[in-house]
């Protein structure tokens, strides 16, 4: 089922250069099997794995995970505390592996409010892949878009200030360059599992144009199946950025 699936992808030809996944439903998977929230953080663990090698295999260059946003700290502490504690023990299980799959892994987000041992075991794995070649995995932990915009936007007034930059030079891209995302493309497909239809603070300003996937199957459920049927319906769609279908097809 699979192998043909991703036959027919590779056929189609145009790949999403990056593809970024709201990875919601954890709790909700953990809750219909009586278990606490964190099985299903945990079993969650098991997707990323999966989806990491699967992009890797097919060729996708930039893929960036939605791992836990600025207004999750809001959480029960003990569900903070926990997926803090995941979070550094799959880095540290994780990163040869991920190393030796020539992924190269970085991070989007405040990484300044995370425990100081997660931050160091996430730090040590992007020192360990910086040379890395194959798939791009990009973290966002401690994400929100606002707060990233905001922090643009005081960047931009230092530099005004400053002298080094004038208002009339502010352009799309000089704010694009001040966003944690500076050296990656906008996102070509947004994935969201769980079932909720909403953005949740994420990606703003990159997904002006990027194509939404929404599914029911829950993150701990979305495996290579649903990954290359949301690419497979991807490739159906006609992007048209503002211009007519006629145009495009030109
Ligand atoms: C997503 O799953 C994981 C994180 C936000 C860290 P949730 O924990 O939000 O799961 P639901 O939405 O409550 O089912
Ligand atoms: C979005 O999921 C954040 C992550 C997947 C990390 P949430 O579960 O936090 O989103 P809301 O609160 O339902 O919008
Ligand atoms: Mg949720």
């Amino acid at each position: 089922m699979s192998k043909s699936l991703r036959k027919q992808i590779l056929k189609q030809g145009d790949l999403p250069t990056h593809i970024a996944i709201i990875m919601d439903g954890n709790g909700r998977w953990a809750k219909a099997r009586s278990l606490p929230r964190v099985a299903g953080h945990r079993e969650g663990i098991n997707s990323v794995r999966e989806i990491v090698r699967i992009c890797g295999e097919i060729g996708i260059s930039y893929l960036t995970l939605y791992t836990f946003s600025s207004e999750n700290w809001n959480r029960p502490k003990r569900e903070v505390s926990a997926i803090m504690k995941l979070l550094l023990s799959t880095i540290k299980k994780e990163i040869k592996n991920l190393h030796k799959n020539n992924v190269r892994l970085s991070t989007i987000g405040n990484l300044e409010d995370l425990p100081s041992d997660s931050r160091q075991g996430m730090l040590d794995g992007i020192e360990m892949t910086k040379n890395n070649s194959g798939l791009n995995l990009n973290l966002a932990l401690s994400y929100g878009s606002r707060q990233e915009l905001l922090r643009a936007v005081r960047r931009i007034a230092d530099k005004i200030q400053s002298g080094k930059m004038t208002q009339d030079q502010i352009s799309e891209e000089t704010i694009s360059r001040e966003l944690y995302t500076a050296s990656v493309p906008d996102p070509d497909l947004l994935i969201r599992t769980g079932g909720e239809a909403r953005i949740s603070n994420f990606l703003l300003w990159q997904s002006a144009y990027t194509e939404f996937y929404m599914t029911d199957a829950f993150w701990p459920d979305f495996r290579e199946k649903e990954l290359l049927n949301s690419i497979l319906d991807y490739q159906s769609r006609q992007r048209r950025f503002g211009q007519t279908g006629e145009q495009v097809s030109a």
